[in-house]
């Protein structure tokens, strides 16, 4: 492996799972491998998990690490070509080439601008990223993916189902938010668990909220307009807000409340254990009382990030030896 920007970057998904639960288990067995190595996480957006978790990840494998908050602790970069930089000092050209000459994997985090449908999805910023890098880049969250996530969502599903022996049911449910957020959770999760054929996976969603063509060309699971029906015998329900896709790019069309997951929704499962990425609003998208209860597993997904990055960041170690 060189670069990671997607699920396409991993030969075999069920190895790489297995491999993050070794590293769980035996967090410092490459200790030596990142010795004398660097990596830099370039933030253009805000993150508490990714930015923590890699350097966690980092750590266990010897190897120093740098952050940088872009427009915040940095110069304000421009981003597109061919502009008279009159407000912004430094161009992402120099900026990535620059800062690829101070590490030996770049992590990158950049979030779509949920106003040019196309922009985002044809992943404008981050091929620019990979052309002037020097070094492998890592996705931390691109416009339209978040492969770090899905992988330790994977690993997640993974413990609680003693590695896919159980086939299960999980759920991926749209659920209300004040923002509009962007898609890159879901899609990565439909290629991610699309992988894994013990899973039987469906998503529900209000009309109109239909996921973009590249993501659901090839999935073959089933969509629900009804999110009721959707959750009945379900054994993981993850939920996740996303702003529309193919009407009205990047808006909220659907308010509705009755989206939200409660107790009383859960009771239509399988005594499902609820998932979510974070960071999570509460009461907004889940009830206090299901984000609670011994059945959320919120904070072993999060904690999974760190072996979800370790492993990446190994694979590209040893591609590099
Ligand atoms: N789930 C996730 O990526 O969290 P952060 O935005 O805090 O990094």
């Amino acid at each position: 492996m060189y670069n990671f920007f997607s699920v396409k970057d991993v030969v075999n998904v069920y190895k790489i799972v297995k491999e993050s639960l070794f590293l769980k288990k035996n967090p410092y067995s490459f200790k030596y491998i990142g010795k004398n190595k660097t990596i830099g996480l370039v933030f253009f957006n805000p993150s508490l998990r990714t930015r923590i978790s890699c350097q966690k990840a980092a750590f266990n494998l010897g190897c120093n690490i740098w952050v940088l908050n872009v427009n915040k602790d940095s110069w304000n970069i421009e981003m597109n070509d061919g502009t008279v930089m009159k407000t912004t000092q430094e161009h992402l050209k120099e900026a990535i080439s620059v800062m690829s000459l101070y590490c030996d994997i770049l992590g990158v985090r950049t979030f779509p601008n949920l106003l040019n449908k196309n922009y985002d999805y044809e992943e404008i910023i981050f091929k620019k990223i990979l052309r002037y890098s020097r070094v492998p880049v890592i996705n931390l969250e691109s416009a339209t993916l978040h492969p770090l996530q899905s992988l330790a969502d994977i690993i997640t599903i993974a413990e609680h189902s003693s590695f896919f022996k159980k086939k299960c049911k999980v759920v991926l449910s749209w659920v209300p938010h004040i923002k509009p957020l962007p898609h890159s959770v879901v899609n990565s999760l439909i290629q991610w668990i699309t992988k894994i054929k013990e899973i039987e996976f469906c998503i529900t969603y209000p009309e109109q909220y239909d996921l973009h063509e590249k993501f659901i060309r090839d999935y073959k699971g089933k969509i629900y307009y009804n999110q009721n029906k959707a959750l009945l015998n379900s054994d993981f329900v993850y939920a996740k807000n996303w702003s529309s896709c193919v009407v009205k790019y990047g808006k909220i069309l659907c308010k509705d409340r009755k989206w939200m997951i409660t107790k009383e929704k859960m009771k239509l499962t399988n005594k499902a254990k609820f998932m979510h990425c974070l960071p999570v609003r509460r009461n907004i998208v889940v009830e206090d009382s299901v984000l609670d209860s011994n059945d959320s597993i919120v904070l072993q997904q999060a904690e999974n990030r760190i072996y979800a990055s370790q492993i990446i960041f190994l694979k590209i170690f040893q591609s590099l030896l």
